[in-house]
């Protein structure tokens, strides 16, 4: 059987010597990559086989494994993308409006990387987000006919709220949206050029967001993820006393339990903070905010969880 030669294999004295593996993996590990490459990534059949592989590196033979695929994994594909960060960080609007779009490649040799893509399920958990924020919105606004307040931590491309504002175009919601990257900003405000009497866009960073009003709805998705503790904590402490009597502050983190975190981190070096429901909680418990004002919700997949904070009403 071959196995992984991180050591030397040096061939003792009369010894045959063994056959010459890629630093990191085995030979038939490197020979079906090379052949995903050259077919323009995985078909179907290959899916499972490429995730067992993924899933079974030691993160020390990501970089033999990306050497690889490394003609895939131009910003030409949603791998390479994700790898090269043009923005200059992970997760950025691009990244996630295609996802939301399931943006695939014309060109062949990028088409089936990016269909592999669109089917993990931290994709697909993204996509389910973006439901469950536009359900909520409904559920805001059925509760009565007033004027509503929801405030977004880390907008990205706001698709979310032009699919919400584009469904419903006598919705009684404003939405304040902060982000700190401008790119982001102008593709929303393009995105979202029919509904801008309903939309204040914030371009700064959410640290140093400030605000006399009270929000029906303060909503994070793809943000709190990318922080430690210490800044959860803190933005915690800061957004939680801006939530209405009424309302709630929903804040999504992904879960220990999602099962593409080794695609993300090998193919395109996506790092975030996995959390557990009991870690969200702890957290909150560390914000101050009381443990019956709580508690974890999920999109369908359970991959996206989201803390839920009522308001102090
Ligand atoms: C992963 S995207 C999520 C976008 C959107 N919430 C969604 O789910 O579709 C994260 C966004 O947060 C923004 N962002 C990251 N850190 C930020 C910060 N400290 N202040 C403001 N925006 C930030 C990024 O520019 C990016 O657009």
């Amino acid at each position: 059987m071959l196995q992984s030669t991180s050591t030397l294999n040096v061939p003792k004295e009369g010894q045959v010597a063994q056959p010459t593996t890629k630093p990191g993996l085995t030979d038939a590990q490197v020979e079906f990559l090379r052949e995903l490459v050259i077919k323009g990534g995985p078909e179907v059949q290959d899916y499972d086989r490429l995730v067992d592989l993924v899933n079974g590196l030691d993160p020390e033979q990501y970089p033999a494994f990306r050497e690889i695929i490394a003609p895939a994994l131009t910003e030409y594909s949603l791998q390479g993308w994700t790898l090269h960060k043009p923005f200059g960080y992970a997760g950025d609007f691009m990244v996630i409006e295609k996802i939301y779009q399931q943006y695939v490649s014309p060109n062949f040799l990028y088409r089936n990387w990016d269909r592999f893509y669109h089917i993990q399920h931290a994709a697909r958990a993204v996509r389910n987000r973006k439901e469950f924020f536009k359900q909520l919105c409904a559920r805001l606004e059925s509760k009565n006919n007033s004027e509503k307040h929801v405030l977004i931590l880390g907008s990205g491309p706001a698709t979310d709220v032009f699919e919400y504002l584009d469904s419903r175009p006598d919705s009684k919601i404003h939405f304040e949206l902060i982000d700190w990257d401008q790119n982001a900003i102008d593709y929303a405000t393009e995105k979202n050029r029919e509904h801008l009497n309903k939309i204040t866009f914030h371009k700064m960073n959410v640290l140093r967001f400030r605000s006399h009003l009270l929000y029906d709805m303060i909503w994070s998705a793809g943000l709190f993820d990318y922080f430690k503790e210490k800044h959860f904590v803190y933005l915690l402490r800061k957004f939680e006393p801006l939530v209405a009597e009424e309302g709630e502050m929903v804040i999504g983190n992904f879960s220990r339990k999602n099962p593409t975190r080794c695609l993300m981190e090998a193919m395109g070096e996506w790092y975030l903070n996995h959390r557990s429901e009991y870690e969200l909680m702890k957290l909150c418990l560390e914000a101050g905010i009381p443990e019956d004002r709580v508690m974890v919700d999920r999109e369908p997949l359970g991959i996206n969880l989201f803390l839920r904070i009522k308001g102090r009403g």
